[in-house]
């Protein structure tokens, strides 16, 4: 595994094929694409493919951020054609030149670090960002939850308020200020770094610092009447009665308007209907709305006339063709396609388009091979004439077979969302049906079901490996 076999150089001859992105959707794309057929090119700020659903657990020290990495170049070099890469951000997608621009937005820059490139086919595969609504002092106060530096931050920014409560002589009310944890968004990432953060407290925190123990608390709050909308009526409830076991208060149809460096704050509306706004000091506050377009995204919509109702994201047809263009495709969170932004649709998504790629190359192959006979036959001898009209009877059968690819098809394969206390919740689908479970088997089933999804086996030994040590030896509390 270390040493690959050499790889097929890149040949003129071929179709660039530009990949933007090294997340779920474009990974799960390169990972099944033969890239012999294509002149691969990626592009993205981020040099590693990043196991999201397992983020959660790297705020607290439970999973540590490098086990669940997979470096792009790794995935590259066992690929059968060389893949390029740049490490860049494609800040504009100009569709009628048919080219990006890329900037390396990284510390180190050389003496070129915006150019062009210019692509036959391109897979715009770029994610979303954080929403937050345009509500004031979200980015200037908060904390997102969507790459490893944000995990690193919050995981900072915990011990911060720890450490920074136990100083000495700090006022009660002080120490109760920093050690209110607000979480805003009762999603699933809201939820999952909810119930994390209370068990780093509860096994860790309140046994290794036990002066923080009577102030530390954790509020999540919602807009909505409940958390978790994508999950079934029962474990929400389920969840609901768990953090309240766990004394995680959750604060629902309460919807914050303002972010100061020192408090929220929020209208709730009331069992009677009467709304009132209220002030809710935090130490440390975890922003986790959801998502909302990338401005490269957004540029590229206002180019394409078809793309003007669009509001989410590019809308795409069932090939995941972006609508009013040709030969540029889009996929996951950036992709309007009728469905949930997971890393399960995504992922599909990209395999979808490896597919599809894969078959378009080898249709073009026997379309030319098809040619090529054709003539061959127009002059040939009588007696080789049989010959070549079975090898053409035989290609004839080959394209038919290849052709045969439909439109794109999601398998929901279930929901599964870790609640703290060794518990989690899972809505499956199984045999036709749906399963809706919660509790300590399933928190078991989404501790195998993780793992087995890990990109690497590198990656299930580290991720294991992090269990155990976290198990044994507790959470690390040092503030890096
Ligand atoms: P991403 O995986 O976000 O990748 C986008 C890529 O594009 C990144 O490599 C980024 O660096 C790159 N990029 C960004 N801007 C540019 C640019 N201008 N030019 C070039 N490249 C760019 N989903 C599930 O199904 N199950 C889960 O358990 C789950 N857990 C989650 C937990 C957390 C904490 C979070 C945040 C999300 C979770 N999700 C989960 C959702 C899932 O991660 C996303 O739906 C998925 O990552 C979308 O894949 P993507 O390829 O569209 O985007
Ligand atoms: P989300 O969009 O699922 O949830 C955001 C929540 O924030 C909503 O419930 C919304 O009502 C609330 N909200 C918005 N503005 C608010 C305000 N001003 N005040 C209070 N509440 C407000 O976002 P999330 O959790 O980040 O997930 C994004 C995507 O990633 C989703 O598709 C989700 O399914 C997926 N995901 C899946 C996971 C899993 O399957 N375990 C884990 C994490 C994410």
């Amino acid at each position: 595994m270390r040493t690959p076999s050499e790889q097929i150089e890149q040949d003129p001859r071929k179709k660039t094929l530009v990949i933007l992105g090294t997340g779920w959707g474009s990974v799960s794309l390169l990972k099944k694409i033969d890239t012999e057929n294509y002149n691969v090119i990626v592009v993205s700020p981020r040099n590693y493919f990043l196991f999201t659903p397992l983020l959660p657990s790297c705020t607290t020290g439970t999973i540590e951020h490098r086990s669940i990495m997979e470096p792009i170049r790794n995935i590259l070099r066992h690929k059968g054609a060389q893949v390029k890469y740049y490490e860049a951000e494609c800040t504009k997608i100009d569709y009628a030149r048919k080219v990006v621009v890329i900037n390396d937005e990284s510390e180190i820059k050389g003496a070129t670090s915006a150019t062009e490139v210019p692509f036959d086919m391109l897979v715009v595969g770029v994610g979303a960002e954080n929403a937050t609504f345009g509500i004031p002092g979200v980015r200037e106060h908060g904390l997102f939850l969507k790459e490893v530096g944000d995990a690193q931050a919050i995981r900072k920014r915990i011990m911060d308020c720890v450490e920074t409560a136990s100083f000495k002589d700090q006022s009660d009310e002080e120490r109760k200020r920093l050690l209110h944890m607000v979480v805003v968004g009762g999603g699933p990432t809201g939820v999952e770094f909810a119930g994390e953060l209370q068990d780093f407290f509860a096994q860790d925190l309140k046994t290794w610092i036990p002066d923080i123990a009577d102030h530390f608390h954790v509020t999540l709050v919602e807009a909505l009447p409940n958390v978790l909308p994508m999950f079934s009526k029962q474990l929400i409830d389920y969840t609901e009665s768990t953090f309240k076991e766990e004394s995680i208060t959750i604060q629902t149809k309460t919807m914050v308007k303002n972010v100061t460096d020192k408090y929220i704050e929020a209208e709730s509306t009331g069992p009677d209907g009467k709304k009132k706004l209220e002030q809710i000091p935090y130490g440390l506050l975890v922003w986790a709305t959801g998502n909302a377009l990338r401005p490269v995204v957004k540029d590229l919509m206002s180019q394409i006339p078809a793309q003007k109702d669009s509001r989410r994201g590019l809308a795409v047809n069932e090939y995941l063709v972006v609508k009013g263009c040709e030969n540029v495709w889009a996929i996951g969170d950036c992709a309007i396609a009728n469905y949930a932004p997971t890393a399960q649709v995504a992922s599909q998504e990209g395999a979808f388009l490896a597919r599809l790629f894969n078959s378009l190359a080898k249709t073009q192959e026997i379309n030319e091979k098809l040619a090529e006979l054709s003539e061959t036959q127009a002059v040939a001898k009588p007696e080789e004439r049989t010959e070549i009209f079975n090898e053409i009877k035989d290609l004839q059968k080959r394209l038919r077979r290849v052709k045969q690819i439909g439109p794109f098809e999601y398998s929901h394969q279930g929901s599964l969302a870790y609640i703290g206390s060794e518990k989690a919740v899972a809505d499956v689908s199984w045999l036709r049906g749906n399963f809706a479970s919660g509790g300590t088997w399933t928190y078991l089933f989404w501790k195998s079901a993780y793992l087995s999804m890990c990109f690497s086996t590198r990656n299930r030994i580290l991720v294991c490996v992090d269990w155990i040590k976290s198990s044994i030896f507790g959470r690390d509390v040092s503030r890096e």
